[in-house]
């Protein structure tokens, strides 16, 4: 504690500013200090993918707010969207530039293409894909632009977005969920496909409190990487979030970092 801070405790102002509060919030014990941490950051070179079965789960949401908290507290991530059907980061940051189509189609001239969406280097997805995505391409992209900076992917939702060859050049899969029932079953019905990925997976579920989110990963077989609760600002189509939510992206960043 600061030497102000003792001092302020100790005076009467401390007295003062309890009864003002008590009449305020109708609360008797001290409202918990603010506690300001440092973001958590992914390390230089690390690679991580969030995925889903099914899509509205919030997985694009929380693909970004790693990338922009990762950017806070150490060197900024590339944020890619390689959702091949409906890509909606660029929608989210209200980007309207070149795409990750105008980077396959360019080579020599990938790194002009980057966006940048506050901190984070960025290249949007295109629904020009309509599935088709030449994996050794984009990972030559993504090679030429990331220059040993970490990378976070969205790699969209369905079985034909886990491919092999990209996901062996990726360090964790972070299989994302939703708390409703449907949403709940499809991460069981995606097992299947998480159990043949060729790097480690684990599961992070959007919504729900840690303790309801480690039950899910204990029964599903796969390590909690993370429970984000449900946020007031993401739900209404804002990119902003509250401290709590910033805390449960730090503590998922800690454990992919
Ligand atoms: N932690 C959260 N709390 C409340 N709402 C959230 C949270 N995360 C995401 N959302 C909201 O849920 C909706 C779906 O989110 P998002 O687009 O990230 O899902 P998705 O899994 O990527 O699905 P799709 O790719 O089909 O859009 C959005 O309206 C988003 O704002
Ligand atoms: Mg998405």
């Amino acid at each position: 504690m600061s030497r102000i801070r003792a001092w302020l405790d100790a005076s009467p102002i401390a007295d003062l500013a309890m009864t003002f509060m008590r009449e305020a919030t109708g609360r008797t014990d001290p409202i918990e200090p603010l506690r300001p941490t440092r973001p958590a950051a992914l390390a230089e070179g690390r690679r991580v993918a969030f995925w889903s079965l099914v899509g509205g789960v919030g997985g694009s949401t929380t693909a970004g707010l790693v990338a922009h908290r990762s950017a806070a507290g150490g060197r900024a991530p590339l944020l890619v969207d390689l959702d091949r059907w409906a890509p909606s980061l660029a929608l989210r940051a209200r980007i309207e530039a070149a795409t990750i189509v105008d980077a396959l189609v360019q080579p020599g001239r990938e790194l002009a293409l980057v966006s940048r969406w506050s901190a984070v280097p960025f290249l949007p997805g295109s629904a020009a894909l309509r599935g088709r995505l030449d994996v050794d391409r984009a990972t030559q992209v993504i090679d030429a632009v990331s220059g040993g900076a970490p990378v976070v992917l969205d790699l969209g939702t369905g079985p034909d977005s886990l491919d092999a060859g990209l996901l062996s050049r990726v360090d964790r899969l972070c299989l994302v969920a939703g708390a409703r029932a449907s949403q709940l079953q499809a991460v069981f019905c995606a097992l299947a496909l998480v159990r043949d990925v060729p790097c480690p997976a684990g599961l992070v579920v959007v919504g729900v409190a840690e303790d309801d989110a480690a039950l899910v990963a204990e029964r599903a077989g796969l390590p909690l990487l993370g429970a984000i609760p449900l946020d007031p600002y993401l739900a209404e189509d804002q990119f902003a979030a509250r401290a709590p939510t910033l805390r449960a992206i730090d503590a998922l960043i800690r454990r992919i970092a």
